[in-house]
């Protein structure tokens, strides 16, 4: 059985994600969304709980999808699926080199995991969840930005986060 393990740091899901793990999902038998910290990014707007939930909302539609979390390192967390390939989005230049150099760092750690990119869709390559996050903070629509059904939970989020 064929498994894409697509991991990244949800906060929050966006169409340009979901676009990805619904292609890895007519690509791959089973596709596992792991949910998971980006020392880079330290400040996340969502838990890990709500990042949870609001992915699994946006999947359920999709009968081979699951959906994970982990705090640990992506190349361990994979160990648990032998022969799994990450899959991750490529928008433009700029992203290959993070996602290349994230690549060599973990193969060193699991050589024997591999890494394939999915293009992203021409109309989310501007996408990101931090133009989401700004956005939402705005009061800005986030229509055909994010999965419909989690706008009003985004929205609710962002008022807390502008009261900070
Ligand atoms: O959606 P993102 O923020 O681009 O996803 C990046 C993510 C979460 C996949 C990456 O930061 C990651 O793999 N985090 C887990 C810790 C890890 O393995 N880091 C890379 C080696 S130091």
């Amino acid at each position: 059985m064929s498994i894409a393990i697509c991991p990244g740091s949800f906060d929050p899901i966006t169409l340009g994600h979901l676009n990805i793990i619904r292609r890895s999902a007519q690509i791959f038998d089973r596709v596992i969304v792991c949910i998971m910290h980006n020392a880079m990014k330290p400040n996340p707007m969502f838990t890990v709980e709500e990042k949870v939930e609001m992915v699994r909302k946006a999947t359920e539609r999709y009968p081979n999808v699951t959906v994970d979390w982990s705090d640990g390192l992506l190349a361990e967390y994979a160990r648990q699926y032998p022969g799994a390939v990450i899959v991750k989005g490529l928008r433009a230049a700029s992203d290959f080199e993070y996602e290349f150099q994230m690549n060599l760092i973990n193969k060193k750690i699991n050589p024997d995991l591999e890494t394939m990119f999915l293009t992203a869709s021409g109309k989310y390559t501007f996408l990101s969840s931090s133009v989401v996050r700004e956005m939402a903070v705005y009061g800005a629509d986030l229509t055909g930005l994010v999965p419909h059904e989690l706008i009003g939970q985004i929205e609710e989020k962002a008022k807390q986060w502008r009261m900070k």
